[in-house]
């Protein structure tokens, strides 16, 4: 949602924040602003607009201390504006903050009363007014921290200065995420691992209901109670060069070419190449705290992830955009292999559905942040109602990562691109894995089988890495492309969820009318938009509905909408009834989706870009959403 960067250290605070703050922009990037200490009173300077519109304001501007903090934001409160961005300010005290103050009428109203003004319209600003009135009573920066946290509802990470502290900075959260890099003489807190990373690898995951305060060389922790906690920093593998274009005019483009090495560094830890054996090593269920004793069957001493498995007996896979799909993708899996019941459901419903989960019942949580709002809080409801759950995340320790039982890992590497690419890819691989797994436990797959699906699972990387060659052909269709009034999608079976992210793709990059149908719906209703101004995609594998996608596809044919089709091969067929044909290599019908979704991805990308949209970061959107 908004990202948050708060430095203290011997460093230009300015150049600090600024910087992280560039890595943090996926997270929000309508408004933005810093508070620095200079000459013992913290300078603020905000713009709206991009961030490149503060970085200007402040070219010119020199701060003398060694305290800041800096915010990007993705307005939910109050439009975006320079007045409602972050940092806000009251006398002494500057916070910024991350997610929702719910109850922020009622506290606002009762400060009004006693006769506070407040300057924006957003939910964030009172906590500065909290906390400054707290102050005021000669409470500390921790204090009045502690003080005020009681009486603060919803989901929110704040880092917050004053004047009276200079050498302190006070970091809280329930909720978003907040980290804090431990560097020689230097401490950096941020959102985010990118804004941290090229200064130090030692890390504090600071957990909800817990509050550090920060000063030179140390960070203290306490609950929101007050009560000290000691908790030490762990070190993280992640490399600052991940986070850098490499040559790339943007960081989709990279992300969509790092997808054959995302997809082999997701399935590398369940397979063993020299057996051609599946397993789901590494997911390691923890059961100790498991909150539905009565609703699984897990005694004591069944902690084998395979044992586990055995006495599951129905899926539900909840996730959102994305992810979404790619768990959709899992339900055609999981039932065709391992013969369980699966639902799938968007997060935002899932929660207020009042879902039903029979004994024995495994969750599945799909999120490339580990941060959604809605999965999250659809993974508490399922773990109250008693499902054993299992996080498939791409950011390791990530709030998702951390309250599921078992964990799978997408290992994309850091996706920074607003559209997500490679953890999708990584996601739709993982589910390969996952079902292969559950069909083992349930003694549905055989030696022989296992082996041919090792083997199609193993090649897809390089497969795919002969697919991405269609770049080059969107860019020169985009041109075109980007005339069309509309686009649909078409899939049937597995690819019905690559038509639906296709869709999603063009939605959310070229801002153009798209949608993704099962193509046996066509003639249900959709059949009516079709004319010679719509692009009709249609992934038409050959599998076992080959035939029936065809006929769909000669049904829109005949309305004299342009196709561009995806299939196999050489397939003489589908070509003739087609604008543009692109060929995929053959391969097994489980694998054909990662292969299906590169052109489509590549599509969006390019039609985005003739039409000079911002690709990496579109409009109205955030990387991370973690709020409701
Ligand atoms: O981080 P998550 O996977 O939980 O995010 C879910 C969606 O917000 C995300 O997939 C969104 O739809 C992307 N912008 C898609 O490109």
């Amino acid at each position: 949602m908004c990202g948050i960067v708060g430095y203290l250290g011997a460093r230009d605070p300015k150049e600090v924040i600024l910087k992280g703050l560039k890595t943090l922009e996926y997270r929000g990037y309508d408004s933005s602003g810093v508070s620095i200490l200079n000459k013992g009173k913290f300078k603020r300077v905000r713009a709206q607009g991009k961030l490149s519109q503060l970085c200007e304001k402040l070219q010119n501007e020199d701060f003398d201390g060694h305290l800041g903090i800096g915010h990007t934001r993705w307005a939910t409160h109050g439009k975006p504006s320079e007045r409602n961005a972050h940092p806000h300010q009251l006398n002494h005290v500057n916070i910024v903050h991350n997610g929702i103050i719910e109850n922020y009428a009622e506290i606002k109203e009762k400060l009004i009363k006693n006769g506070s003004q407040f300057e924006s319209e957003t939910d964030s600003e009172l906590v500065a007014h909290l906390i400054e009135r707290e102050m005021n009573f000669n409470a500390s920066l921790l204090n009045a921290t502690i003080n005020i946290i009681p009486g603060l509802r919803g989901a929110y990470s704040v880092l917050a200065v004053s004047e009276k502290t200079p050498d302190q900075c006070v970091a809280f959260k329930n909720g978003p995420p907040l980290l804090i890099g431990l560097g020689e003489d230097e401490i950096i807190v941020a959102s985010d691992i990118q804004a941290i990373i090229s200064y130090t690898k030692k890390i504090i995951y600071l957990e909800d209901d817990e509050i550090a305060l920060i000063s030179p060389g140390k960070v203290e922790i306490y609950n929101f109670k007050g009560q000290r906690i000691e908790k030490s920093p762990v070190t993280v593998n992640w490399d600052a060069s991940q986070i850098e274009k490499q040559g790339y005019p943007h960081y989709m483009l990279k992300e969509i070419f790092e997808q054959p090495r995302a997809v082999a560094q997701a399935i590398d830890p369940h397979i063993d190449l020299s057996t051609r054996k599946i397993n789901l090593s590494g997911v390691g269920f923890n059961v100790d705290n498991f909150e539905g004793p009565e609703a699984l069957d897990l005694k004591n001493d069944l902690l084998n992830t395979n044992e586990i498995l055995q006495t599951i007996e129905r899926v539900f896979i909840v996730a959102c955009g994305t992810s979404y799909y790619a768990g959709m993708l899992g339900e055609y899996l999981i039932e065709r292999a391992a013969e369980v019941p699966v639902e799938i459901d968007l997060a935002s419903e899932f929660r207020y559905r009042y879902p039903v989960i029979p004994k024995n019942s495994l969750l599945i949580v799909v999120s490339q942040s580990g941060e959604t709002a809605d999965t999250l809080a659809a993974l508490r409801q399922a773990k109250k109602q008693g499902a054993l759950t299992l996080s498939i995340c791409n950011v390791p320790r990530s709030s998702i990562d951390r309250e599921a039982h078992g964990h799978l890992y997408m290992n994309a590497g850091v996706e920074i691109g607003v559209a997500s690419t490679k953890a999708f890819v990584s996601s739709l691989a993982l589910m390969n894995i996952l079902s292969l797994s559950l069909a083992k436990a349930k003694g549905l797959l055989n030696e022989d089988l296992e082996k041919k699906c090792v083997d199609e699972i193993v090649a897809a990387p390089s497969l795919m890495e002969g697919v991405l060659a269609y770049d080059k052909f969107f860019a020169q269709a985009a041109d075109d492309l980007k005339k069309k009034r509309g686009f649909l999608y078409l899939g049937r079976g597995v690819s019905y969820p690559i038509a639906l992210e296709g869709a999603l793709k063009l939605k959310e990059l070229a801002y153009m009318h798209a949608e993704g149908y099962a193509s046996g719906e066509m003639k249900h209703g959709p059949l009516a938009l079709i004319d010679e101004t719509m692009a009709i995609i249609v992934l038409c594998p050959k599998d076992e509905l080959y035939e029936k996608t065809i006929s769909n596809l000669e049904e829109a044919k005949a309305r004299g909408g342009m196709i561009i089709s995806i299939g196999t091969g050489d397939d003489e067929r589908l070509k003739s009834i087609s604008d543009h044909y692109l060929s995929l290599p053959e391969t097994a019908w489980y694998v054909n989706p990662l292969l299906e979704v590169i052109p489509l991805q590549l599509l969006a990308y390019y039609v985005a870009k003739s039409l000079g949209n911002d690709v990496d970061q579109p409009r109205n959107l955030a990387k991370s959403v973690t709020v409701e």
